[in-house]
């Protein structure tokens, strides 16, 4: 995490905090977790020791915004709690000479000033976006959206879509490539070539979007991530799409009437990781990559990991077999 020094010159050199508020959407069923997610939302679950919503609050910071305007359903409270103060159990852990853990307790508080805003029932991360709209002052033209499920790393995504927007306009969205056999999972950006002028990074104006696509018929493979930064026109668009399967309304259909409208979408391309949170088949890598990384577990998670894949070899000769076959 950088200190707060780096992060107003961060801001500054950028003409000012231009993302002010960051959407957050929280609000979803969290399906794919049942029975976690019978009592426990889906975005306060662990990586490591730290809840996703909490690295995402962090990453909203890093960005020089000031409001995490969280999204949340009436029974999924406890997200808030998060953000509160603690003062009673920062104060043991101080008096038991736990300076780390209290820290760690008074984290989130002290990151950003989270709002909530209440969806009422789950139809869909557009209609969660759109909840939004009010917790954004006048004067914020622009629509910051994180979702706190999707882990794009290093942190700083935010930072280079906004200096898109500064140069080009419209709404800026993250792509992430993956390899053609995977694109089937995701929503795939249909791009043009490369637009010239920025150093160290791709940016390629959008023509559309197709969502899970067959293999052979992705126009690219380039999908989306959880980053958004939409203009404030988002929000007429988001009143004006029909709702789709489940009566959801689909952030991208919003989108997609933009660029049908003639505004711009560009989408940076991003080089890096990414950790979807939001099934197990996701959040357990990320629970590997980050312990692994953690310097008090990750030296016995190391070894532990490697005995546990050499036991699950010895049960699978196939698999071992298999792997040492094509080496
Ligand atoms: P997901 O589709 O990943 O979340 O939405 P979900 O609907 O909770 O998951 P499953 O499919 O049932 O397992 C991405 C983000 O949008 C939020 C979710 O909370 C998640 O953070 N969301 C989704 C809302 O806030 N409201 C909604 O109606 C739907």
């Amino acid at each position: 995490m950088q200190d707060s020094t780096d992060q107003t010159t961060r801001a500054s050199r950028a003409g000012g905090p231009s993302v002010k508020t960051v959407v957050v959407p929280a609000a979803g069923m969290g399906t794919r977790f049942l029975p976690a997610t019978k009592t426990v939302p889906k975005e306060l679950l662990p990586v490591v020791d730290t809840p996703g919503i909490e690295l995402i609050a962090e990453e909203a910071a890093a960005l020089g915004a000031q409001r995490l305007a969280v999204v949340v359903a009436p029974n999924k409270e406890e997200i808030m709690r998060h953000f509160g103060e603690f003062a009673e159990l920062q104060r043991i852990m101080l008096a038991r000479g736990k300076d780390e853990q209290a820290a760690k307790v008074g984290r989130a508080n002290g990151l950003i000033e989270a709002v909530a805003v209440t969806q009422d029932q789950p139809l869909g991360l557009g209609h969660a976006v759109g909840c939004a709209e009010a917790a954004l002052d006048e004067d914020e033209d622009v629509v910051a959206v994180m979702l706190p499920d999707d882990l794009v790393l290093p942190v700083g995504v935010m930072e280079k879509m906004v200096a898109v927007r500064e140069q080009l306009g419209g709404s800026v969205l993250c792509a992430f490539n993956v390899t053609r056999d995977e694109v089937f999972n995701y929503g795939v950006f249909d791009v043009e070539e490369p637009v010239d002028g920025f150093d160290g990074f791709e940016v390629r104006r959008v023509r559309g979007m197709v969502e899970k696509p067959a293999v052979e018929d992705a126009p690219s493979t380039l999908v989306a991530t959880g980053r958004y930064l939409l203009d404030r026109g988002v929000f007429d668009a988001l009143r004006r799409i029909e709702p789709g399967k489940g009566g959801e309304l689909q952030l991208t259909d919003a989108i997609e009437l933009m660029i049908s409208e003639g505004h711009p979408v560009h989408v940076v391309v991003h080089e890096g990781k990414r950790h979807d949170l939001g099934n197990p088949g996701g959040y357990i890598p990320a629970n590997v990559d980050f312990g692994l990384r953690d310097a008090k577990y990750g030296p016995a998670l190391y070894t532990a990991v490697k005995k546990i894949i050499a036991d699950y070899e010895a049960e699978h000769p196939g698999l071992a077999g298999g792997a040492s076959a094509q080496d």
